[in-house]
């Protein structure tokens, strides 16, 4: 890539990433930019949710507004964009009114065939690249830009079910009856999130995240079966393609939701620097099963963000003294994504506790 980027004035979530010592735990928070945050929905007044997407401009914007907003307390950002760019760039139409609903999922498997053949990625997904190298430079060096992609199997659920989903019959019912054909859609899925993610890379991204948000639907033994395979191919997938590119090898870190039961088979297996955690573990459980061989990230329940400033403290606090002491890296998060109504303040809140309480001898 011909692009010079501004010098990084802080690498620490890039350090952490790689297992190197850090002076504290880098933070950031899944959804920073978002609709918890007055000046995010100020600008979602007057521009629908994937025309923030789809205009370089906009994405730019909201994904700088944590940044600014919180000066000196984060030490990532991570671009504005949303896991369903892949499905529309599969030819999949997809509406966001308010939660995500594709007017035509798939039924059978024979629909699989009314999905584009091939997809070019800088031709269906280019904005996103340009949405990336222009917050590269606006960010002046100031914190890594973190890129991303959703997982197969979650996208999949999504192309399946239609929108979001409780007990993802549809999708789960796929699996069972159809499984050759959904372990093929499944592989074809992690074939573009493949070239979009090194195209990501291309363009600027600093460090990779794949979210496996409905991991949490699968047995462990399904688990295994569907998606695991999938997660793997990305990982190996995208460091080849980058070594043969020439690009920086970015770290990876694969955010499979609720599948603790698979930390240890995605440590020793999964290709992946970090593992991002839920609020479903203890930090030194999760740190004794995955040995020494990732970083993890997480994994504050985001809902005690509106238990108030002691409850916060205190669970920083604990979370701090969790990673700390078992050893290993460790980049500061919420379990999941912050919700729309928490106050902006709170977050601070929690931001300045990881400063204080993430801090290494
Ligand atoms: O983290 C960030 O700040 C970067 C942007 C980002 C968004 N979505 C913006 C967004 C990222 C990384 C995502 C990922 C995403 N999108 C996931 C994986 C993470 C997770 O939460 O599990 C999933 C499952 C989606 C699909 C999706 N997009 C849903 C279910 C919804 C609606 C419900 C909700 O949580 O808001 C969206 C919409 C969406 N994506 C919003 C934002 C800021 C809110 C929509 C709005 O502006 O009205």
């Amino acid at each position: 890539m011909a692009t010079a980027f501004p010098p990084l004035e802080n690498d620490l979530l890039l350090r952490a990433a790689r297992g190197e010592a850090v002076e504290r735990a880098p933070v950031w928070v899944m959804r920073q930019a978002g609709r918890y945050l007055p000046e995010f929905r100020k600008v979602r007044e007057s521009h629908e949710f994937f025309e923030v997407c789809r205009t370089p401009e906009l994405a730019t914007l909201v994904t700088l507004q944590p940044i600014e907003r919180y000066t000196g307390l984060l030490d990532a950002s991570i671009i504005f964009s949303d896991i369903l760019v892949i499905p529309q760039a599969m030819g999949m139409e997809v509406q966001m009114n308010p939660g995500p609903h594709f007017p035509e999922p798939l039924v059978t498997p024979e629909d699989v065939n009314k999905l584009s053949p091939v997809v070019d990625v800088n031709k269906e997904l280019g904005y996103v690249f340009e949405a990336i190298t222009m917050t590269r430079k606006e960010l002046k060096g100031r914190v890594p830009l973190i890129g991303f992609c959703g997982a197969p199997w979650t996208l999949f659920a999504y192309m399946i079910e239609g929108g979001g989903s409780k007990g993802f019959q549809k999708a789960k019912t796929w699996i069972f009856r159809y499984p050759e054909e959904s372990k093929a859609l499944l592989l074809r899925i992690a074939d573009v999130c493949v070239d979009f993610l090194v195209g990501q890379v291309k363009a600027g991204a600093q460090l990779l995240q794949v979210f496996d948000s409905w991991a949490s639907e699968l047995s462990p033994h399904d688990f295994k079966l569907f998606t695991f395979p999938t997660l793997q191919r990305i990982a190996e997938g995208v460091r080849s393609r980058l070594v043969a590119e020439k690009l920086p090898v970015v770290p990876m870190t694969c955010f499979a939701k609720g599948a603790n039961h698979s930390l240890g088979l995605l440590a020793e297996h999964g290709g992946y620097d970090v593992l991002g955690l839920d609020w479903c573990i203890e930090p030194a459980e999760a740190r004794r099963i995955v040995g020494d061989k990732v970083t993890l990230q997480g994994n504050m329940d985001p809902i005690l963000l509106y238990g108030g400033r002691d409850a916060i403290e205190s669970a920083v606090k604990r979370m701090s003294e969790g990673f700390n002491s078992s050893g290993g890296g460790w980049i500061a998060n919420l379990g999941h994504g912050i919700t729309p109504g928490v106050d902006p303040e709170d977050l601070r809140w929690f931001l300045e506790c990881v400063h204080k309480y993430s801090k290494r001898a």
